[in-house]
């Protein structure tokens, strides 16, 4: 069989983006309106670092206003719900998001339900998860959304039928992923650390999303032919892997799936991309809902 085909997230992304440009541009223009993102980074955590340093960068290549709010490691979790009290208020900021994993003495939970529905851009306060699970119109988390657009990409717009496996529960990719995949009318499996039969789950999977964060994990011999996998995965590998040095590597043996696969996201270039240009499209759309405007149709 031929090798499967790559699905491009960095050519993908780069696409998006551009269409979010041009809904910024026509706001402005036509309803004087700036899109604004408040990005809050709590800490020196380092992946955390270069996923904000990008996130600023990209919202500002949009033509956003992006705002960036640096704060001390030992930050109280009231310095933290009082700033984000006034990124609610603030009339020109319509998405907030709070970069995760926070310090020990904040309490996660608290600080994502402190955000204002309305400017979830992450998509993880729980009235914005309910709505994902009721099928109701609200914020949806990035990476997942960004993974459903690839999918759609290769296999169009009709899902109905599909047998899909999720494997990862996490309330950032895994749930909200499997939601996203049943409103497409899919027979969607969620499979984690104690399913018992994994091979099985996954010899049975049209579509295969990966997101444990287990270096390789998701096995060639695993994967039905033709299946379209996604690979959340981003693990860096030991420095002392020959070859590797310290590499990113996804959940899926790509060099061994992508010999069965009929399409395979590669790690990185993959879904990596696709997050960061959703969240500027969730920063349009809450702030097209917030003034009560219809998101721009552009090309
Ligand atoms: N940390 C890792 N991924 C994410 C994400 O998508 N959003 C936030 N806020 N933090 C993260």
């Amino acid at each position: 069989m031929a090798d499967a085909k790559l699905i491009d997230g960095k050519a993908f992304a780069a696409g998006l983006r551009s269409r979010v440009a041009a809904q910024v541009r026509a706001l402005k223009e036509n309803h004087n309106l700036t899109p604004g993102l408040a990005v809050v980074l709590v800490g020196e955590d380092p992946a955390s670092l270069i996923y904000v340093g990008n996130k600023t960068k990209l919202t500002e290549e949009v033509g956003m206003k992006s705002v960036r709010h640096t704060l001390p490691a030992e930050t109280s979790q009231k310095q933290l719900l009082t700033l984000v009290e006034g990124l609610n208020a603030d009339p020109t900021i319509h998405g907030i998001l709070v970069q995760l994993p926070l310090p020990d003495q904040i309490d996660e939970a608290a600080v994502l339900a402190a955000v204002d529905p309305a400017k979830d851009v992450d998509g993880f306060h729980v009235i914005n998860a309910g709505k994902l699970s009721t099928g109701a119109r609200g914020l949806v988390p990035c990476t997942p959304l960004g993974c459903l657009m690839l999918i759609k990409d290769v296999l169009g717009d009709d899902l109905s039928g599909k047998r899909a496996l999720v494997i990862g529960r996490s309330n950032i990719v895994g749930k909200p992923m499997a939601q996203l995949l049943l409103a497409e009318n899919c027979t969607v499996t969620i499979a984690h650390s104690r399913t018992g039969d994994l091979a099985g789950e996954a010899a049975r999977a049209d579509i295969l999303v990966a997101a444990v964060g287990r270096a390789r994990m998701v096995r060639q011999d695993w994967i039905k032919e033709g299946a379209v996998v996604i690979d959340v995965g981003m693990n860096r590998l030991p420095p002392d892997e020959p070859g590797k040095n310290g590499k990113l590597c996804g959940d899926v043996d790509f060099d061994g799936a992508k010999q069965v696969a009929g399409a395979i996201t590669p790690v990185p270039g993959g879904v990596g991309p696709m997050t960061i240009a959703c969240l500027l499209q969730n920063t349009v759309t809450a702030a097209c809902a917030l003034n009560d405007i219809d998101v721009p149709a552009v090309g």
